[in-house]
């Protein structure tokens, strides 16, 4: 088996002045390369925590993160924010668009960070992300121009600029209608069809539905394990990829491949 996500006995403590707050008390779970998986659970329960854990953006007080083989919790900073890069695209409820960058901006954003990729380049390849989640239209608009699932749309155009091995969205679909939501869901399962390990946090049992997986999370600790549902895939038309085409997923249209390089390949070749 191809493990992407290995935790064991993963433990956060918050600390509070002098109060302690235990967010995650032990949790241990494995995610294959390739899956699609829910985190539910109550209010308070300790799955932004978890979240934030996988997507290198905090590091644990206690236990064990394997991230595709590499050992999470002994990286240091600027390591850590190497392999946030690299590997993993994050999405979140509010999208954090930065507001007075346009759509093309926002997107291209990340390969700023990453560096060693021309303005030219960078451009080229914010386009056809945007092309790709249906915005192909709406490059030089700003946040506020644009709808709320359209906004969540650049935020994943964002997320895989990068072709990350790995997408976290915390409540993607918290802030968006049922009709947006659905077209989020479908996105995020073509790109799961096209390799992409996909970790999502929902309250929703009808977002829940759209995994292979849920774990549900309880007082900072694992509560249950299920596997619902056998895989689906989406049906991706043969010769749709890697042409430029312009289009949108979810809209019937040929549309050009996020995965111009299969993404476990580019990102292994990347560490
Ligand atoms: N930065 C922080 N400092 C201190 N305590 C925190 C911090 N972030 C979260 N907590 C606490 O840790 C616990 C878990 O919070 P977390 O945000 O992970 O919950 P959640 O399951 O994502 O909830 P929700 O569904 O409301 O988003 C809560 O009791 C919360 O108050
Ligand atoms: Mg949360």
């Amino acid at each position: 088996m191809d493990t992407m996500i290995h935790v064991r006995e993963l433990r956060k403590t918050y600390q509070m002045g002098e109060i302690e707050v235990p967010a995650l008390r032990g949790i241990s779970f494995d995610i294959q390369r390739g899956a699609f998986v829910a985190i539910m659970g109550p209010s308070g329960s300790g799955k932004s925590t978890l979240m934030n854990l996988l997507g290198c953006l905090d590091t644990p007080t206690n236990g064990q993160y394997r991230l595709d083989g590499l050992p999470v919790e002994q990286l240091d900073r600027n390591l850590l924010a190497a392999v946030r890069n690299r590997k993993i695209g994050f999405v979140f409820q509010q999208f954090n668009l930065l507001p007075r960058q346009t759509a093309l901006e926002n997107v291209a954003l990340p390969l700023i960070y990453l560096g060693g990729v021309s303005a030219e380049e960078r451009h080229a390849r914010a386009q056809q992300m945007l092309e790709l989640v249906g915005l192909g239209d709406r490059l030089g608009h700003r946040p506020k121009e644009l709808s709320g699932g359209q906004q969540q749309r650049v935020a994943i155009a964002r997320a895989l600029i990068t072709q990350p091995a790995l997408l976290l969205a915390d409540e993607p679909t918290g802030n968006l209608d049922s009709r947006s939501s659905v077209e989020i869901m479908r996105l995020f399962e073509e790109l799961n069809s096209q390799g992409i390990t996909v970790v999502l946090v929902t309250h929703e049992p009808d977002i829940a539905a759209h995994a292979q997986r849920v774990l549900s999370v309880y007082d900072g600790l694992l509560a249950s394990d299920t596997t619902p549902h056998a895989r689906r895939d989406v049906h991706v038309p043969a010769g749709s990829i890697r042409n430029g085409d312009a289009g949108a997923i979810g809209q019937n249209k040929r549309r050009p491949s996020i995965v111009r390089r299969p993404p476990v390949m580019s990102m292994r070749r990347a560490l």
